[in-house]
């Protein structure tokens, strides 16, 4: 049985899957592999810094000859960068955290499908009036950045696909294995997103350290919190937390943002300690389908052994 949805009919892939756009961790080697599997791979650009940009998308086109795409923080980007991303022709620009209106023009006049990340159903209808070619619906269970009073991905992905219509959902948030991705398409989702369990494999640029904690932790050591954000001083819309492991910073600073804020010195302390890689302070950001990470395996491999799952779940309920 073969999983062909709306979402591989539009996107000419073999499977329902999408790797998450992991800024800076997910780049051309992961995107590449996640294609090469079947999926739609893409490529993390972040804030859209344009050297790495260059660099990743270079590395895609040459490893893969199958559809690929490339993910921007749409709060964090200049008016250029999608014009500037689209030169390398990829199949997809998917469009996360912030208003989307600025740039869909410019998707929807290139060959590349417009993909819009939402976190609320507000988003989600901004994402339909946009005219999204398709629409991740991210619930609260997933790792990394999410929306401040997000629904849990079963509530929400059921919600987005009932207001969507005809445009294809994939759902996002605690998916790691094919009974998730099962669940996704019988919530009447086109596919799934999925971002923590491909950071466990040799093509995401992610460190041994970060794979060690991802290995080691089950969902109910992650977190949903500004405090990393704030230690680091970045500049993250305050209406998006996070979701991350729980670490010392965490534990010392939670629900003391403002305190955390005006401590010079924890912050001068925070930015040597990060820069060190030093994960008692560091951000390992991971959602609560981080238990299903038990090994760390090509991500061509994970596309095809979800896949094969899924099929043998739908299998034994239909049976
Ligand atoms: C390490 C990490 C980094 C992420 N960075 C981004 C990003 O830069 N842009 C984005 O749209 N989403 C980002 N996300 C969120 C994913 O797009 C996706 O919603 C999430 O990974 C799905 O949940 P899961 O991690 O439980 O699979 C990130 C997620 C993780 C785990």
């Amino acid at each position: 049985m073969a999983l062909r949805t709306s979402f591989t009919n539009l996107m000419s892939i073999a499977h329902p899957i999408a790797s998450a756009p992991m800024g800076g961790e997910a780049g051309g080697a992961l995107a590449a592999a996640v294609s090469n599997g079947g999926g739609l791979g893409l490529i993390g650009a972040g804030r859209g810094d344009r050297d790495w940009l260059t660099r990743e998308a270079g590395i895609a086109r040459k490893s893969t000859a199958n559809p690929w795409g490339i993910g921007f923080l749409v709060w964090a980007i200049d008016p250029d960068a999608v014009a500037f991303a689209l030169e390398f022709q990829p199949a997809a620009i998917v469009l996360s955290f912030g208003d989307p209106q600025p740039f869909a023009r410019r998707v929807h006049d290139s060959e590349a499908e417009l993909i819009l990340q939402v976190t609320d159903l507000d988003e989600a209808r901004r994402a339909v009036d946009v005219g999204a070619d398709i629409i991740v619906a991210q619930g609260s269970d997933a790792g990394g950045h999410c929306g401040e009073h997000g629904l849990g991905t079963m509530s929400f992905v059921t919600a987005v696909v009932d207001l969507a219509g005809s445009t294809p959902v994939l759902a996002a948030g605690g998916i790691g294995d094919g009974r998730g991705l099962a669940a996704a398409l019988t919530l009447g989702a086109a596919g799934a997103l999925i971002g923590t369990r491909f950071q466990a494999t040799p093509e995401a640029l992610v460190s041994a350290e970060i794979v060690k904690a991802l290995l080691d932790a089950d969902g109910e050591d992650t977190e949903v919190n500004r405090t990393l954000d704030i230690a680091r001083g970045s500049a993250w819309p305050h209406r998006y937390p996070a979701r991350t492991l729980r670490n010392e910073v965490l534990e010392r600073w939670r629900d003391r943002d403002d305190e955390l804020r005006s401590d010079t010195a924890t912050l001068a302390e925070y930015i040597d300690a990060a820069a060190r890689g030093d994960l008692s302070v560091a951000p390992v950001w991971a959602g609560q389908g981080v238990g299903l990470v038990t090994s760390v395996d090509s991500a061509e491999d994970i596309v095809r052994r979800i896949v094969d799952e899924a099929e043998q779940a739908l299998d034994r309920i239909t049976r």
